[in-house]
């Protein structure tokens, strides 16, 4: 199927970039509460995966806070991937880049198993196949009592509450402008027009079926179910705040912690899945 407008992905990494943290709401407290869930200590030498990592902001708060961390950011935007090395070039190799689409095999190119799996609004872009498939690949890939965290733009329990978090949303962009310098405008006013598209597809159009590319906002109580069936336990929402809902599951203590290289990593794979 072709995608709704997949140029934005590409067109928009540097205004995202310039204007997520501004207009987005609680877009650094959601990420943060991150911080307050993973029982990680500060110098445990970890492994993260950022699914759809666009320019960084995510990883660049963990590699941060934990100094013996690496990370892998994946993300199929050679524009997010630009932005995102100029964010990190200050880890030097602590971060590898997988540049891919979510659905496609990029675990292949995984040297180590992460401990520690997250994704910020971007798995809602995925049809709910490419959403199922990645939940699994998550829980196989995932170290011994790994976790998977994903923040993200979901459906909630009524087509009321749903479509009353988009109108906040709305209003939340219109209100933030006051507070945004003349440096910034350029890039609130691209960001804008950005938004009025999205507005139209997803507030006035709101009973047109959606297809590829498009905002596929699932609800959080089909995403919890997703993760249960893919093996994780605790699955739970610690977090929502209108459209957007903190999950997370932890994966089962019953795979082999180390893994040496990614042709290792595949075999481990496949048992893991046969058994
Ligand atoms: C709204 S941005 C979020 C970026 C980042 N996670 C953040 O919160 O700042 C969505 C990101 O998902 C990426 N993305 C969307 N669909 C994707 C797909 N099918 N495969 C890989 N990346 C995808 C886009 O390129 C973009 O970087």
């Amino acid at each position: 199927m072709e995608q709704i407008e997949k140029e934005r992905f590409f067109t928009m990494a540097e205004t995202y970039d310039a204007m997520a943290q501004t207009l987005v709401p609680m877009y650094d407290m959601l990420q943060n509460e991150i911080f307050n869930i993973v029982p990680f200590d500060k110098h445990q030498k970890i492994t993260v995966i950022d699914l759809g990592a666009g320019s960084g902001i995510l990883l660049e708060k963990i590699l941060s806070l934990y100094p013996n961390s690496t990370g892998y950011w994946i993300d199929f935007s050679d524009a997010f991937l630009d932005a995102a090395k100029d964010r990190l070039h200050k880890f030097n190799d602590r971060v590898s880049y997988i540049l891919s689409p979510l659905e496609d095999d990029w675990q292949i190119q995984l040297k180590r198993r992460p401990d520690l799996i997250t994704s910020v609004s971007a798995i809602h872009h995925l049809e709910h196949e490419g959403k199922i498939a990645l939940y699994n690949k998550s829980y196989n890939l995932l170290n011994n009592n790994g976790w998977f965290i994903n923040i993200d733009e979901m459906k909630t329990l009524t087509q009321e509450a749903y479509k009353n978090s988009l109108v906040y949303w709305v209003k939340f962009v219109d209100n933030a402008r006051e507070g945004i310098t003349d440096e910034l405008m350029d890039y609130y006013n691209k960001w804008k027009n950005h938004f009025d598209n999205w507005r139209v597809r997803n507030i006035e159009n709101i009973d047109t079926p959606k297809i590829k590319g498009d905002d596929l906002h699932e609800s959080f109580l089909n995403q919890i179910r997703w993760l249960q069936e893919a093996g994780f336990k605790n699955v739970d929402v610690f977090v929502k705040y209108h459209l957007w809902c903190l999950i997370v599951g932890i994966g089962i203590g019953d795979v082999a912690t180390e893994v040496t290289d990614s042709s290792n990593l595949k075999v481990i794979l496949l048992l893991k899945q046969l058994t």
